[in-house]
């Protein structure tokens, strides 16, 4: 989705700022633009494209690069189609100011009707240009300030900001608030210096002291002066939380892969393992989840656990459906978060909802839980970024530890929530007595080989490369799964469409016979996940169906499987396994070909067409 980024302070604010969006590029995005102020004048540049496109301007355009204070933005269309005068920043009608935003104004065409009648144009189809000129109205009608200004309009919008506002007239200030979309705001030393960013990446490199912005939280910005952070309802000052950055510069940059998704794909092994070490001691039977162990009595008295997540994360909670019922005899239901909110769902006090989140931001997921929380159930989090909000919203959780994840197509953020609800799921086993301590204690063996087998398995990538060479023209593929490799054939679908725009669907293996087997003929590639303990004989048995209709099956099967080797068109071996754990194995085979068939198109794999990392409106 948008990104923002900004800078005020001694230094060129342009190769800050634009450096910034090319670091936020990952969110995905369909034009870029930015501010600059040289002293005197605003200078606006604003292109539907890339980042590279709007250097093309500036670079041809030196003036456009002056100042030291700039704010830039990337814009992921809502309203309006993508075009240069629907990029961001927007000025007001007086031209004084200016503004990046994040999100939706949900009222925003009440509000525009209103302002029209009162004199303003509008140039643009955004809700963004109608906020800047609420501000202006509120400013000039109240004779205030523009932070002021800014708190009294926001308190007459509805929907989700991010925002970054600048007034030409008041030219050592920036002002930024929340709600809904994430900004964290970048201190400097001696506060002579600040960077504002939709996350920390744009401004690893300058300082390690950040302060993240709440839901509903207002900062007013000024070269030299602490930040003053308000609360926008009720404009009571907060406590600056200045929090030191974890994050460094090698974890968000490519470091010798051609994209970051490949990058993400090799990371996995030492995903995996950060994420489950200090979570358990293999040799003594030990799970320590405190998320987990601080709230057992809630678990164990739980009617049922409700999991919400959307797009990958929602196929990690259908392998978490599986593998909690399967140890920990808990009931659970899986639900798609923008579902679940708007269906009126049942809950009790007596549910547990466990939300799956990579990036903590999803705006769904975050409706979802904040809804289960007002019927009184307790909410468990799923999330990989540290501090987002529904990591916040959550009154327990447990982080999964892939480090950031930049490839719009999430790879090691599916196999470290695996990694962490298959924990919880032995957890609840162990606490419940469902499993025997002897069993739990041959999982966490096995879960500790899967590393190891993580790095055999990347060492077929060439072989991988090969089959996808094979099918890259197709224009429709079918994955087939059973049991806990169902959502992995659901996953390898979404991996294929998501970056190379082949049409791909994923079903559990036994209900091709339901309606999918009509598709079968010569050109349609079957990928048929068959591992050797998952309802390995039916399987066989849908293999040969595809079979004799002529169909090309790739199928994933355990080490030393003999009997598929002879029906299939090509054969991946995992190592061998639990089968509860074979999901952490048999997707890696299927985020390579999904890559390699994507670069063999030519496809921007990092950023997918319409695609967005962070999907913050609903
Ligand atoms: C697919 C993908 C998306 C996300 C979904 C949820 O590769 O990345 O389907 O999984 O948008 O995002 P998070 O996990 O951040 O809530």
């Amino acid at each position: 989705m948008c990104g923002i980024t900004g800078y005020i302070g001694q230094r060129d604010a342009y190769p800050i700022v634009v450096n910034g969006l090319k670091r936020l590029e990952y969110r995905g995005y369909d034009s870029a633009g930015i501010m600059m102020y040289d002293g005197e004048k605003i200078h606006l540049t604003k292109t539907k494209g890339k980042v590279a496109d709007l250097e093309l301007i500036t670079n041809n355009d030196e003036k456009r690069k002056k100042g030291n204070i700039g704010i830039g933005h990337t814009r992921w269309a809502t309203h309006g189609v993508p075009n240069d005068t629907n990029s961001h920043p927007h000025f007001s009608h007086s031209g004084d100011l200016v503004i990046v935003h994040n999100g939706i104004i949900e009222n925003y065409d009440t509000i525009k009707k209103a302002l029209i009648s009162r004199g303003y144009e509008f140039k643009s189809d955004t809700d963004t240009e109608v906020l800047i000129n609420l501000i202006e109205e509120v400013k000039k009608k109240e004779n205030c300030k523009l932070g002021k200004a800014v708190q009294l309009a926001l308190t007459q919008v509805v929907g989700a900001y991010a925002i970054a506002v600048f007034d030409k007239n008041k030219p050592n200030e920036l002002v930024v608030a929340r709600l809904g979309s994430p900004i964290a705001i970048g201190v400097g030393k001696d506060n002579e210096e600040f960077f504002i960013a939709s996350d920390a990446s744009p401004f690893v490199e300058f300082t390690k002291d950040a302060i993240y912005l709440e839901d509903g939280e207002l900062a007013i910005i000024k070269k030299g002066k602490e930040i003053k952070v308000r609360k926008i309802n009720d404009d009571k000052l907060v406590d600056a939380n200045i929090q030191e950055l974890e994050l460094s510069l090698d974890q968000i940059e490519k470091g010798g892969y051609d994209h970051f998704m490949l990058k993400e794909i090799y990371e996995q092994s030492k995903a995996i393992k950060d994420t489950y070490r200090g979570r358990m001691l293999a040799n003594e039977g030990v799970i320590k989840m405190s998320g987990v162990d601080n709230n057992l009595p809630k678990f164990l008295n739980a009617d049922r656990i409700i999991i919400v997540a959307c797009g990958t994360s929602w196929h990690a909670g259908l392998v978490a459906e599986y593998l909690i019922e399967d140890m920990a005899r808990i009931p659970v239901e899986v639900e798609y978060a923008s579902e679940f909110r708007y269906r009126n769902p049942i809950i009790t006090p007596k549910d547990i909802v466990i939300a799956i989140s990579q990036s903590g931001e999803t705006a769904d997921t975050l409706a979802a839980i904040k809804l289960a929380k007002s019927q009184g159930a307790f909410i468990f989090g799923v999330c990989n970024v540290v501090g987002s909000s529904i990591a916040r919203e959550s009154h327990a959780g447990a982080y999964t530890h892939a480090g950031p994840e930049i490839g719009v197509a999430s790879t090691k953020a599916f196999t470290t929530q695996i990694t962490v609800l298959s924990l919880m799921a032995l957890r609840l086993a162990q606490a419940k007595g469902t499993l025997s301590q002897s069993a739990v204690n041959e999982y966490l063996q096995t879960m500790q080989q899967i590393p190891n087998q993580v790095d055999e398995l990347l060492k077929i990538d060439s072989k991988i490369q090969d089959i996808a060479k094979v099918y890259k023209d197709s224009k429709n593929c079918l994955y087939l799964g059973r049991g806990f490799n169902f959502p992995v054939a659901l996953e390898g679908a979404l991996k294929l469409k998501e970056i190379s725009y082949i049409h791909a669907e994923g079903y559990p293996a036994a209900e091709m016979k339901h309606g999918p087997i009509a598709l079968i003929d010569e050109n349609m590639p079957v990928f048929v996940i068959a591992t050797r303990k998952g309802h390995y004989d039916k399987v066989v048995s849908n293999i040969q169906e595809i079979k004799s209709r002529k169909g090309k099956i790739v199928a994933i099967v355990m080490e030393g499987d003999e009997t598929i080797k002879d029906i299939a068109d090509h054969i991946i071996e995992i190592p061998d396994t639990k089968e509860a754990f074979t999901p952490l194995l048999t997707t890696i085979p299927l985020q390579l070909l999904s890559y390699h068939i994507a670069v063999m198109l030519g496809k921007n794999v990092d950023q997918p067409r319409n695609l967005a990392k962070s999907v913050t409106v609903e």
